[in-house]
């Protein structure tokens, strides 16, 4: 085994087990390249399911006395990653551009979601309480604690890698459990090693937090099946996550799980919308990141008394877009992060041309930057409005009414995120609470989170809520205890 400790964050070829930089031991590599360029960043060997079993083993170990630990102790290395995490904002920015393609613009949203998580998550050793609940029995008293986990198991994904998995391993983390977390192989390095060097300079105590490098296919059943780990945090498709629910609960060890699934999010311009804060809103909300946000713009629904003045002025905003180097300042789209996922929007696109939409805006593709293409005349049971993107297309629908609007909007099998444009707040509040979705926004893009509201869908898009108090529940594990302080008279 070969160890390094450097405190640079330019170094990521090496696992994180057990407080350790190992080697991975499988004879295979993961290659990781700059989806922009192609250029190699680093070339990682993958671990295997031993080096897992001894991550989770270190897990195991630790966690104990970190539970031990006094909440203000907890508190205070999530305090200290906070401040590295702000020395270090541009070695962090700089991996985000060039690991996951995403433009400077997205690669500081993601940092500050980062920040402000790990700021909620300092709060948590402290608010984490429990309940006295009056009892029928004489001379009982229930106690209601809420007590860690243990070891949590964490799979995340490339779009929002940092922010995803920061947004389990820091709650978790400060609410007593401890962590081994399996990074989306395109981005190893922001998806885990990266947090790894920050908790390890914040002097988190060691084997608590394991990053394993390998691939979902690979090493992933294993993960999720281990008997050390009663709970799994995953976020990414909503076919691996159906895979990982089932594995989760009909294995031999029956887990809690939270899956944060797709999306297929609906922007509804009503026809007294402000015209040209919706048309900036769908532009922001659809192309940040390529469109490859869980919670992007997947559908765009309009009253038909205003669809043809929305389309015109969307049409003549997404035309001023700047396409390439994420580094670029000026640039609004990026590249797509790997060529499946070029090649499944090549598919979209023909697929959406033969079901008859009319492509009003395309582009040459060129490697992996996909230009925006617009489609009008698309109806709701078309793939590129029932199926989730995850790109730069978008299609436009026309609604006949409020009504029509609203039921397009459900229409769907997932139901993360979703928003309404209305000059009518008690009309959007309405509109709002009839979407079946964990979250709606109303003049706002559909992209949205804030650390201390849930986050979270239903449908096809997962179980489980991030964030605030609702995380706090769902890193903990509830224990009812009951004291019988006289004796009880039984029936025999
Ligand atoms: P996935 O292919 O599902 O990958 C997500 C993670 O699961 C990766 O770490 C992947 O590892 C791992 N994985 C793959 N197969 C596995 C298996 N059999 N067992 C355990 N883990 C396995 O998704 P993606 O391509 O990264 O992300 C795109 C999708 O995720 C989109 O549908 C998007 O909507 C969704 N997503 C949802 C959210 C939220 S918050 N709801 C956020 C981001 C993305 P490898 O990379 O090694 O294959």
């Amino acid at each position: 085994m070969s160890t390094n400790t450097t405190s640079a964050y330019s170094d990521f070829h090496l696992q994180f087990i057990a407080g350790e930089w190992q080697t991975g031991k499988d004879d295979s590599t993961n290659t990781n390249t700059n989806p922009y360029n192609g250029d190699t960043l680093v070339e990682i060997q993958q671990a295997t399911k031993d080096q897992l079993n001894e991550a989770y083993d270190a897990a195991t170990q630790a966690q104990e006395a970190w539970a031990k630990q006094t909440p203000a102790a907890r508190a205070a290395v999530l305090y200290k990653v906070v401040n590295i995490l702000d020395q270090r904002q541009e070695e962090i920015v700089d991996w985000l551009i060039k690991e996951s393609g995403s433009t400077r613009i997205k690669a500081m949203v993601e940092f500050g979601a980062t920040r402000a998580i790990t700021l909620e998550a300092a709060t948590f050793p402290n608010r984490v309480h429990g309940e006295i609940r009056p009892s029928n029995t004489p001379g009982k008293e229930n106690f209601i604690y809420r007590e860690p986990i243990g070891v949590v198991a964490v799979i995340s994904p490339w779009n929002f890698p940092l922010h995803l998995t920061q947004r389990s391993i820091a709650p978790a983390l400060a609410l007593g459990n401890a962590v081994v977390l399996k990074p989306a192989s395109d981005t190893p390095v922001t998806g885990g090693l990266l947090l790894a060097k920050v908790f390890e300079e914040a002097g988190l105590p060691k084997g608590l937090l394991n990053v394993v490098v390998g691939s979902g296919s690979e090493i992933g059943d294993a993960i999720v099946e281990h008997k050390a780990s009663s709970f799994v945090s995953f976020t990414g498709s909503t076919s691996v996550g159906k895979h990982i629910g089932e594995l989760a609960n009909g294995g031999e060890h029956i887990k809690q799980v939270a899956l944060e699934l797709g999306g297929n999010s609906p922007f509804v311009v009503l026809k007294d919308a402000d015209i040209d804060q919706a048309v900036k809103a769908a532009v922001f909300g659809k192309f940040l990141h390529q469109g490859q946000i869980c919670m992007a713009i997947n559908r765009i629904i309009v009253e038909n008394e205003v669809y043809d003045e929305f389309v015109e002025r969307f049409l003549s905003h997404v035309k001023t877009l700047q396409v390439g180097d994420p580094n670029d300042q000026g640039t609004a789209i990026g590249p797509i992060i790997n060529e499946k996922q070029v090649q499944s929007l090549r598919d979209k696109i023909d697929e959406a041309q033969k079901e008859g939409a009319k492509m009003l805006l395309s582009g040459e593709i060129n490697g992996q930057l996909v230009p925006p293409h617009i489609f009008t005349e698309v109806t709701r049971e078309m793939d590129i409005a029932y199926n989730e993107i995850f790109g730069p297309l978008i299609g436009i629908i026309r609604a006949k009414n409020e009504e029509d609007a609203l039921s397009i909007a459900n229409d769907s099998m997932y139901g993360l995120s979703s928003a309404v444009f209305t000059a009518d707040m008690q009309k959007g509040l309405r509109f709002a609470r009839g979407i079946r979705a964990g979250m709606t926004h109303i003049n706002d893009i559909s992209v949205n989170d804030e650390s201390n509201t849930p986050f979270g869908g239903e449908k096809n898009s997962g179980i489980g809520r991030f964030n605030g108090e609702w995380v706090l529940e769902e890193f903990t594990r509830t224990h009812w205890i009951s004291m019988q302080n006289e004796p009880r008279e039984y029936p025999f």
